[in-house]
């Protein structure tokens, strides 16, 4: 059975930073409160140009650039999003046409800030049963489009931007071993965007009430989120076969530093042993596990061979963990076509596909 190998890691944040004191301007906050209640100092926030999609590719291509493969390499790409382009096509679909990645599947997994989580589980998952051998699993998210800039529950936590990671099959030992997924809907109410589905579709009511926007009861999601986090941490580290203190580093969802903290102390780990980047991002839901973990890497904090847990929760309610022994980069090949190129290339190949429908279109349209 093959194994399922981290083998590339990428993100992609918006330049513009929106600071606690620039919240403060627009709701009755301060720098001071945001930063005791959550950790958080700013934000990156995406321009009217940037979308899930346009994020997701940029970091796509850069996971695919430090495992050395071509967008074209991909069988498999799931994009986990609480904020896609559209109900349906799927954000994953849009990003395999702006990376070019030919011969992939893609497809959107909703699970809020545990989809990254559910994703790399699906994706591992589909490599060790022999499916697919190089998958693509994207974080990303727009949330900033979907705040209430009027609600200081909901603005101050929540940031824009993408993180992916690439899976590959390798018959060598190593990458992703035991994982968990968990769900309970009866909190489905507790972390919400209320209208916009087919429950309750997009009318000048919803509108006028807010339901458009991310609807949260803090202090519920705060009390979910701390009981979970540990249990989880630790069924996937005994699912492996693994103690706790076999651990080089866990990789939390970012959301809230009391709620890393109180994960901390119930595992009885040093902060050390946990990475934090929320202070610059806040909670940038599916996309806040892979960019914690590249710039982890970045900071040396992660290394070949290193165990690893990454564990989330979210809207649903949901909750999980994967854990995995780290791989790092492959080996550079000497290619003569790299893959920050297939970007400028494949919106010409989109072009000619849209035309060659257009006259397809006009050709067989005539016929009938
Ligand atoms: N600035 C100043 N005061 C505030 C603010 C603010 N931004 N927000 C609330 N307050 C006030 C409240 O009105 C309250 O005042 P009161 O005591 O006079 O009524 C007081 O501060 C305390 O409010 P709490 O809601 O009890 O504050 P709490 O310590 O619970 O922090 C927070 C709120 C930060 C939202 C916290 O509950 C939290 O982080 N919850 C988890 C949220 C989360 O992680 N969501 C994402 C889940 S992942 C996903 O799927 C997207």
């Amino acid at each position: 059975m093959p194994y399922a190998h981290i083998t590339g890691w990428g993100m992609s944040v918006p330049s513009k930073v929106l600071t606690n004191d620039d919240i403060s301007k627009m709701v009755d906050t301060n720098d001071e409160w945001i930063r005791e209640r959550t950790g958080i100092r700013e934000r990156r926030i995406a321009d009217e140009r940037q979308s899930s999609a346009s994020l997701g590719a940029e970091a796509a291509i850069a996971a695919l650039k430090v495992a050395d493969l071509l967008p074209t390499d991909i069988d498999l790409i799931i994009c986990a999003t609480s904020t896609p382009e559209h109900i349906f096509p799927a954000t994953a679909c849009i990003i395999q046409d702006k990376i070019g990645a030919t011969k992939a599947g893609a497809f959107d997994l909703s699970a809020a800030c545990s989809g990254f989580i559910y994703g790399l589980t699906m994706g591992s998952q589909a490599i060790r049963a022999g499916a697919n051998k190089n998958v693509l699993v994207i974080g990303t998210e727009t949330l900033s489009r979907f705040i209430d800039w009027k609600d200081r529950n909901t603005c101050i936590l929540f940031g824009d931007g993408a993180g992916a990671f690439v899976l590959q099959a390798s018959e060598q030992a190593g990458g992703a071993y035991g994982a968990v997924m968990h769900s309970d809907g009866s909190g489905s109410d507790l972390l919400t965007i209320p209208a916009g589905g087919s429950r309750t579709p997009t009318s000048e009511l919803t509108l006028r009430t807010g339901m458009h926007f991310i609807h949260m009861d803090g202090k519920e999601v705060f009390r979910f989120a701390t009981r979970v986090m540990a249990g989880a941490t630790i069924e996937a580290v005994e699912k492996s076969g693994w103690k706790l203190e076999d651990l080089s580093l866990i990789v939390p969802h970012q959301a809230n530093q009391r709620i890393i903290d109180a994960a901390a102390r119930s595992l009885k780990l040093p902060m050390d042993k946990f990475m934090v980047n929320l202070d610059r991002y806040g909670n940038t839901s599916t996309a806040s596990i892979p960019i914690a973990t590249v710039e982890a890497v970045q900071q040396g904090k992660l290394r070949p061979g290193d165990k690893v847990v990454f564990v989330g929760f979210g809207a649903g309610l949901t909750w999980g963990a994967l854990a995995a022994e780290w791989t790092g980069p492959k080996q550079a090949t000497r290619r003569v076509v790299k893959a920050e190129w297939f970007p400028w290339f494949a919106p010409i190949r989109s072009v000619l596909r849209r035309f060659g429908r257009l006259i397809e279109g006009i050709i067989f349209g005539r016929k009938s």
